[in-house]
């Protein structure tokens, strides 16, 4: 750990991108060379943004309506993405799927869908443990390529800072792509509803599907026939777009702070919306202290071991003046857990008088290992864990405000069940995660499908 700590006040008024850095610090790795960190910390502060302070206000104004029920949130993408899959295609593929996916929400909601990707930054991952022991061979933990190399070999896991340098670039040139996808006509809505027909035609479950595709398909007709077309309504061809990744690697956050020239205002550029880990959401903590200086919207992840005194103390120093949007709290409890451990803070947080905006992530709490020791997920459980987050959000009163997801756009065998009934011995067929298991293209399509029920039958 290279911060040094001295007097941590999170709430004291004099905030500035490197205050974190007298916080105590959690996940963020010692480099064995400080003089080429602060090489690329300065190069990486010398750059040009990611992202634009406006496209962040505009989101946040999108999750302000979102935790009042008039949008609903769609987040997903890779648990980590890697320098090897700096390639479109797999920029294209879950992009896609994202836009399918929130076609289907977006009539089962009847509300806009807020598409965000876990897309062109989320490069860091937060480990349990420091080190991964492996045929006896103890060697220091992947922590993200961003930081070092997954190979399990000494070299490969020494951090390095030139990979944040990598890691900037591929951001720039997957914003790019996501860019130019988003408003070059690939987005545009009666295609993206043609590969959801694909969709339906080849699933085993097409029966269940189908009513409702046939239903948006009238209405894309219907709206057609109106007079409705990429002339005259824009949106029928573009669609906005944001980005997202954990910051948990405050050096190269803190390089990518800019003040804004509009608004005087301090902006995290590396991406539009950054969250903070279960494990690295310390209230007394380096990234609660970064994250309170940056005006971009900001996701918190609540898992089980999240206490009512925490959530409250997060909600004061990182949204004083309580504005819509600034405060998304994602729910990370498990299927078992999140009727019992949700509502408590859905209440504490309702007592403070935040609007905040409450996403169920379904991907977190409901890892489990095969007897060959490789991480999966079931889609049932994870299909169980957001309608115990509906049922709990209506209980409470409290809009359900979206959905945050571990998905690809890729054919991947990582998640077990699904309309295709993926098994325990499918896994090894296309098991190619960095970190985490992803939901593949169909399932995380059907499960859009099954929210997008819920969503209806709701409204
Ligand atoms: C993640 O989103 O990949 C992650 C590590 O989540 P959490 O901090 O909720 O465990
Ligand atoms: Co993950």
């Amino acid at each position: 750990m290279s911060a040094t700590l001295t007097q941590p006040n999170p709430t004291s008024a004099t905030w500035m991108p490197d205050s974190w850095r007298s916080f105590p610090v959690k996940q963020i790795p010692s480099y064995p060379d400080q003089a080429a960190l602060k090489t690329v910390e300065d190069r990486l502060s010398s750059y040009p943004p990611l992202v634009f302070a406006g496209e962040v206000r505009t989101l946040r104004n999108h999750l302000a309506q979102a935790a009042t029920g008039q949008a609903f949130v769609l987040q997903g993408g890779a648990c980590a993405e890697s320098f090897g899959e700096f390639k479109a295609n797999i920029v294209r593929d879950t992009f896609r799927v994202l836009l399918q996916m929130a076609v289907v929400l977006t009539f089962g909601a009847k509300v806009p869908v807020v598409k965000i990707g876990r897309m062109a930054g989320q490069f860091a991952k937060p480990r349990s443990s420091d080190t991964e022991t492996v045929n006896g061979v103890t060697l220091p933990s992947y922590r993200g390529d961003i930081i070092n190399g997954s190979d399990f070999t000494p070299e490969s896991r020494i951090p390095d800072p030139a990979r944040m340098e990598t890691g900037y670039f591929q951001s720039t040139g997957i914003q790019n792509l996501l860019r130019a996808f988003s408003h070059g006509g690939y987005a545009n809505l009666h295609q993206v509803h043609r590969w959801n027909l694909g969709f339906v035609e080849r699933s085993p479950l097409s029966n269940r599907y189908r009513v409702m595709a046939e239903r948006i398909g009238e209405t894309l007709a219907f709206m057609q026939a109106c007079g409705l077309n990429a002339a005259s309504a824009p949106q029928i061809d573009e669609t906005e777009f944001y980005t997202s990744h954990e910051a948990l690697l405050l050096p190269y956050e803190q390089a990518l702070t800019r003040i804004d020239s509009t608004s005087g205002e301090w902006y995290d550029c590396s991406a539009h919306f950054v969250w903070i880990g279960d494990r690295t959401r310390q209230p007394d903590g380096a990234h609660v202290e970064f994250l309170r200086g940056v005006r971009n919207p900001i996701g918190i992840k609540v898992g089980p071991t999240t206490s009512v005194e925490d959530i409250k103390k997060l909600a004061e120093i990182l949204n004083p003046k309580n504005e819509a949007g600034r405060i998304t709290l994602i729910s990370r409890m498990g299927a078992d857990k999140i009727t019992e451990k949700l509502p408590p803070l859905m209440r504490a947080v309702k007592a403070t008088g935040q609007t905040v905006t409450w996403l169920t992530d379904p991907m977190h709490g409901n890892t489990t290992s095969t007897q060959q020791k490789i991480k999966t997920r079931s889609f049932d459980s994870i299909v169980k864990e957001v309608k115990g987050f509906f049922a709990v959000c209506a209980a409470e009163n409290v809009p359900a405000g979206g959905v945050h997801l571990e998905m690809t756009g890729q054919n991947v065998t990582e998640c077990v069940g699904g309309a295709h009934c993926l098994t325990e011995e499918d896994l090894g067929n296309r098991y190619e995660t960095f970190c985490d298991p992803r939901l593949n293209a169909e399932q995380s399509l059907e499960l859009a499908f099954l929210i997008a029920e819920e969503l209806k039958s709701e409204r």
